[in-house]
């Protein structure tokens, strides 16, 4: 059988405007500010991004993951290098992060504000303290299921009923045994990554589709001279890279929408 849906939801978006005497001059500023007010807001898990990378063949894939910083250099994010975005970003060190927020008017209840922040960047390791700091404070069984899953690959049945989850337990069962009693150190296939961005657009939905939208960018060619390609990056870089990037001003252009 097929079945067909038509989708014909409508939303009116009615979020307050935005003017470009309301912007910072400052990119990851203006998100910072566009973030703290989700949270402050009650957005439930506003951390929550797609990430999209491109595989070596140009292919794009797209999966949510948790931002756990906005720093002075972009988003950073954590996951396993072995995995599937983990070999896209080596073969393809850029990517696209997008957010949506949608929370009620905080002054008067009668709409909400719908907005979208979309970054384009490249992506690079984060420095090994950043990841080790970050694994140590997760908890001993999320630290466990790190070793346990080899993320993304598949997972092979144990015996007739198991349909793979077995083998991942069985995996997690090794992984608790091993570092029993021990420190369960961050493993060489996992930690962060910082998408450093070259263009961030700002969203906000107005009625009639009539969205207010500003981009702001700053020249590719200054990231690309200054960062490394898949290598955990040392974290007098990071310094040395935020100090550089914060002398190129951003340009910012309002979108048609
Ligand atoms: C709300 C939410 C948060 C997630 N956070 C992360 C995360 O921070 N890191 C991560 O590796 N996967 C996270 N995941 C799982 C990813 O979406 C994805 O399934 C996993 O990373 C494997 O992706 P890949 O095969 O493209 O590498 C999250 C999923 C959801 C729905």
């Amino acid at each position: 059988m097929t079945t067909r849906i038509d989708i014909n939801t409508h939303n009116q978006y009615n979020s307050p405007g935005v003017t470009r005497g309301d912007l910072k001059t400052d990119a990851i500023e203006q998100l910072t500010s566009w973030f703290e007010h989700a949270v402050k807001n009650g957005v439930p898990e506003p951390e929550a991004v797609n990430l999209s990378t491109v595989d070596s063949n140009g292919l794009p894939d797209s999966r949510v993951v948790l931002s756990k910083s906005i720093n002075r250099l972009g988003v950073s994010f954590y996951t396993n290098y072995n995995s599937s975005k983990g070999r896209e970003i080596s073969a393809n060190p850029f990517g696209a992060l997008t957010y949506h927020w949608r929370y009620p008017h905080s002054q008067n209840n009668d709409g909400e504000t719908q907005r979208q922040v979309r970054l384009r960047g490249r992506i690079v390791k984060s420095p090994l303290l950043e990841s080790r700091e970050y694994f140590h404070s997760r908890s001993e069984e999320s630290r466990l299921g790190a070793y346990a899953s080899k993320q993304s690959s598949i997972l092979k049945p144990h015996s007739e009923n198991d349909d793979g989850r077995d083998t991942l337990q069985s995996r997690l069962k090794d992984a608790r045994e091993k570092y029993k009693g021990d420190d369960i150190p961050l493993p060489e296939f996992w930690g962060g990554y910082i998408l450093v961005p070259f263009q961030i657009e700002f969203w906000s939905g107005r009625p009639s589709r009539l969205h207010d939208r500003f981009l702001y960018s700053r020249p590719l060619e200054q990231l690309q001279l200054q960062l490394p390609k898949d290598a955990i990056t040392p974290i007098e870089d990071v310094d040395r890279m935020a100090d550089e990037l914060v002398n190129h001003t951003w340009s910012i252009d309002r979108l048609s929408p």
